[in-house]
């Protein structure tokens, strides 16, 4: 039988998988007596039903999320952060050994260790030196992104470390012309002005989109990510999924995050604001280079000596994030935007730096 579309690109063990079928997978309706998971029937710690497992199908919660944020239930995957929906995508799509995955760096850290413990290799196509898709490289070597080896590309955008969003006729260029799976990282949309790449999926069914309530929705603790995508991918997403991968404590908490709407609206204004506020006070040092256009909760910045920076700083209990050592990075550091309070802090010490740095 031959193979059409995404069935082609997945690997052929995934495709052949018997999925594991939980016992409630198998139950819908009415019942009282729940005698078919080899559970304790004693619920020690208070009457919230620990002692039984959660839904593996996260039906509440995909409904909050359809609530909150108008993604049908079909085409979502919940995953224990977006970095275990990114190591399914290396499972599902890539044979390990045999296939590549391509990578737009500088970019977030855990495609490459995905790759590497999934044994699989990187093509890598750098952003320009202002952090930009590089188009004409990405065109002409389209034949070889297509040589059947190449699994999955990602995009990551707002792009961490760089901060900057890419257009989205660019990123649906870059999806069209590859033949594997492109996956746009969305976990800093929510502070960008920039349109989802979640509408191209109509179109494209090879697009998957990553989100996280890491982010703006203030649950990192939590670990919820998903993925929206086409449905036919969704399913085989469900299939390679640890069953119950999400515990009841975490399914619960994030339907709670996500009715508080309008207060996370109002704190990724702040942080928008705040973001702004940082950026335009930073270039008045003299030891800044270049301080980057931020659609994200951080802000990459050159100085004339990263490490300097990062160890004042950290003597005086501040903590950044020091990027020199990432290619294409060389002397920056990524500052997240804090609470108001923290950011006086934080730009008090630098201003205190300025005899030490300069
Ligand atoms: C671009 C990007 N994607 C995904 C993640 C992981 O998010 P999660 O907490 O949902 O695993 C991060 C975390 O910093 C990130 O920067």
């Amino acid at each position: 039988m031959e193979l059409h579309g995404i069935q082609k690109l997945i690997r052929p063990s995934i495709r052949a998988l018997t999925p594991y079928s939980s016992a409630r997978n198998e139950f819908s309706g009415q019942a009282s007596i729940f005698i078919d998971a080899n559970e304790n029937y004693t619920d020690f710690v208070g009457g919230e039903g620990r002692n039984r497992y959660p839904d593996p199908k996260h039906t509440l919660l995909k409904r909050s999320i359809e609530d909150a944020l108008g993604f049908a239930s079909e085409r979502v995957v919940l995953g224990n952060g977006s970095d275990e929906i990114i190591d399914l995508l290396f499972r599902i799509f890539c044979e390990p050994k045999e296939d590549q995955v391509v990578l737009l760096p500088p970019t977030y850290g855990a495609y490459q260790v995905f790759a590497d413990i999934n044994d699989v290799g990187i093509t890598s196509i750098p952003l320009t030196p202002t952090y930009d898709l590089d188009m004409k490289s990405i065109r002409e070597r389209m034949d070889e992104l297509n040589d059947g080896k190449n699994k999955l590309l990602f995009i990551c955008s707002p792009n961490n470390p760089s901060g900057n969003s890419f257009s989205l006729p660019q990123i649906k260029e870059v999806a069209s012309l590859f033949h594997g799976i492109t996956v746009v990282d969305e976990a800093y949309i929510d502070f960008s002005e920039h349109e989802s790449a979640a509408s191209l999926i109509e179109d494209n069914d090879r697009i998957v989109v990553l989100r996280t309530l890491s982010k703006a929705w203030g649950l990192a603790n939590v670990r919820i990510g998903f993925a929206i995508a086409d449905p036919d991918i969704i399913t085989v997403m469900h299939h390679v999924k640890y069953p119950y991968n999400l515990s009841g404590i975490q399914q619960e908490t994030a339907v709670k995050a996500l009715a508080e709407k309008d207060r996370v609206d109002d704190t990724v204004r702040q942080i928008i604001s705040e973001r702004e506020r940082i950026a335009s006070f930073l270039p008045s040092l003299s030891y800044v280079e270049q301080v980057y256009d931020s659609d994200a909760n951080f802000i990459l910045v050159k100085v004339i000596d990263a490490d300097l920076l990062y160890t004042s700083l950290l003597k005086k209990g501040i903590i950044i994030r020091n990027r020199s050592r990432v290619i294409g990075c060389s002397g920056c550091v990524r500052i997240t935007v804090g609470s108001r309070e923290e950011n006086d802090a934080l730009l008090a010490a630098l201003k205190e730096l300025e005899e030490v740095l300069s």
